[in-house]
C-alpha cells in the first residue's frame, strides 16, 4: 500500500456557543475559510489539484446540511472538477473525514485530497432541530439517546472518578492553554473573518471583523473556583460546567497527498497516517472509548503507549478523558500531563474543557493541533483519540516525517 502525507493541517479558531465570536457567523462561511487557508499555505498548489473534499458534521442539517461539503467547496470557488461530501460520525466525523482520505490515497485512488470537519453548535444546535428518536427502540434502549452529560456521570460513579479529580483536570486544560495563547503556540489557527449583527441609528446591519483567537479559554481558572460550580447534568453528580468541554463553534481542514504528489509539488509534508482504528463500547458510557480505541490502533501498528511522543485525547469530559488515561498507564504519571511539567505530552496546548469541542470539526481541529505539537516536539509518533457517542472511540496514528 502506498502512504499517505499530512502537508498542511489548519483550524479556525473555537469559539463559544452562543456567546462566543463565531456565534453569528454562517457554518459554510467558517469552512470556506478553513478550505481556502490550507490550499493559501500550502504553495504551489492550487484549488485545481485538489480531487475531492470530505468534510466531517455531527449534525449535517438545516445550515449545514443539504451536503455541506460539496456546498463549501463551490462557494470556496474550487472547480467543478473538485467534488465535496459530508460523513459524520458525531464527536469523530473531522477524523473520520481525514482517515477515509487518507485511505483512498493509500489504495490509491486519489493522489489530493482535503478531510476536513465542521460545526456550528451555535447555529444548528447540539442533538438537531428536530429530533426523532424511533419510539418503540427508545423504549427499550433509552442509553442510546440519553445526555452525554449523563454518560460522563455514568463513568464518574462506576470508575470512581471524583469531582476533585476532574476539577483538577480542568484546571490544567485551562492552564495549559492559558500559557498556549499568551505565547502564541497555536500556529494552526487561521484569523477567521466573523458576522456581528448590530443595531446602529434605528438600522440593523452585518459587521464584519476578524476572530484569531479561542475565546473560551479562562485564564483565570481556580480550583477552588471550579469547585463551587453547581453540577450540570444530575443534581448529585459531579459534573459541571467547568469539567466538561465547552460547546462550541469552528471548522478545521487538513491536505492530505500521495507520496507522488508531494514529489511533483516539491513539498515537505509533515506527517504520513499510519492507521485508524474505531472500537465499540456500551452507550451509555460512550467515554470510556479511547481506551479501546487507542490500544487497538497502536496494536495495528506494532506499537506501545510508551513509543508515543504525544497526544491529543480529546476533554468531551474530564471523568471519561481521566479514565481513558487510566486505562492506557498515562493518568498516575502526571508529568505526563500537568501544566506545570516540561514533559507533558497529552494535551500540551490544553484540551476542550478550555478550547472547545465543535462536534464534527473537533477530529480534524485536534489533527492540526497535533501536527503543531509534533514539530515543535519533534514527536516521532502521534495519537489524537476521542470518544464518540452513541459508544465508540476512535484513534489515529500519525508518524512526523523527516
Ligand atoms: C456543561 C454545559 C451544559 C455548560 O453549558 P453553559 O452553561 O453554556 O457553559 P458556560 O461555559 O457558559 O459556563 C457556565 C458558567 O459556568 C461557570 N464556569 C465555566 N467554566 C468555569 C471555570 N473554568 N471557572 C469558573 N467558572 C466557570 C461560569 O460562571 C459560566 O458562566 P459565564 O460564562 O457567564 O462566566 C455545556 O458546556 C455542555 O453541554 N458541555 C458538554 C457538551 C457535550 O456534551 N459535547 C459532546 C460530548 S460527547
Amino acid at each position: 500500500m502506498r502512504d499517505a502525507y499530512i502537508v498542511t493541517s489548519v483550524r479556525t479558531p473555537g469559539c463559544r456557543r452562543g456567546k462566543g465570536a463565531l456565534a453569528q457567523t454562517r457554518p459554510e462561511d467558517l469552512l470556506v475559510t478553513a478550505l481556502n487557508a490550507v490550499i493559501e499555505r500550502t504553495p504551489g498548489v492550487e484549488k485545481k489539484e485538489v480531487e475531492d473534499v470530505l468534510i466531517g458534521c455531527a449534525f449535517p442539517e438545516a445550515e449545514q446540511g443539504l451536503n455541506i461539503g460539496r456546498i463549501a467547496v463551490q462557494m470556496a470557488e474550487f472547480p467543478d472538477d473538485t467534488c465535496g461530501v459530508t460523513v459524520n460520525r458525531f464527536c469523530a466525523s473531522g477524523l473520520e473525514a481525514i482517515a477515509l482520505q487518507a485511505a483512498r490515497i493509500k489504495a490509491g485512488w486519489c493522489e489530493v485530497a482535503i478531510g476536513g470537519g465542521l460545526e456550528s453548535m451555535s447555529i444548528v444546535p447540539m442533538g438537531g432541530n428536530m429530533p426523532r428518536p424511533h419510539p418503540a427502540w427508545a423504549k427499550k434502549n433509552p442509553d442510546v439517546y440519553i445526555s452525554m452529560g449523563i454518560t460522563a456521570e455514568n463513568v464518574a460513579n462506576r470508575y470512581k472518578i471524583t469531582r476533585q479529580m476532574q476539577d483538577e483536570f480542568a484546571f490544567h486544560s485551562q492552564m495549559k492553554a492559558a500559557n498556549a495563547q499568551k505565547n502564541g503556540l497555536f500556529k494552526e489557527i487561521v484569523p477567521t473573518p466573523a458576522a456581528r449583527f448590530k443595531e446602529k441609528n434605528g438600522q440593523w446591519g452585518e459587521e464584519t471583523f476578524i476572530q484569531d483567537f479561542d475565546d473560551g479559554v479562562r485564564a483565570d481558572t481556580t480550583i477552588e473556583g471550579l469547585g463551587k460550580l453547581k453540577p450540570a447534568f444530575s443534581a448529585m453528580g459531579s459534573v459541571t460546567a467547568g469539567n466538561s468541554s465547552q460547546t462550541t463553534d469552528g471548522a478545521a481542514a487538513t491536505l492530505i497527498m500521495s507520496g507522488e504528489a508531494v514529489k511533483k509539488f516539491g513539498l515537505k509534508p509533515i506527517a504520513k497516517v499510519v492507521a485508524y482504528a474505531v472500537a465499540g463500547c456500551k452507550a451509555d458510557e460512550m467515554g470510556v472509548g479511547p481506551a479501546y480505541a487507542i490500544p487497538k490502533v497502536l496494536k495495528m501498528a506494532g506499537l506501545k503507549v510508551e513509543d508515543i511522543g504525544i497526544f491529543e485525547v480529546n476533554e468531551a469530559f474530564a471523568s471519561q478523558a481521566i479514565y481513558s488515561m487510566q486505562q492506557l498507564g498515562l493518568y498516575d504519571k502526571r508529568e505526563l500531563w500537568a501544566c506545570d511539567s516540561d514533559k507533558r505530552i497529552i494535551n500540551i496546548n490544553g484540551g476542550a474543557i478550555a478550547l472547545g469541542h465543535p462536534l464534527g470539526c473537533t477530529g480534524a481541529k485536534l489533527c492540526a493541533q497535533l501536527m503543531t505539537g509534533m514539530q515543535v516536539k519533534g514527536a516521532k509518533y502521534g495519537v489524537e483519540s476521542m470518544c464518540i457517542g452513541g459508544g465508540m472511540g476512535a484513534a489515529a496514528l500519525f508518524e512526523l516525517c523527516e
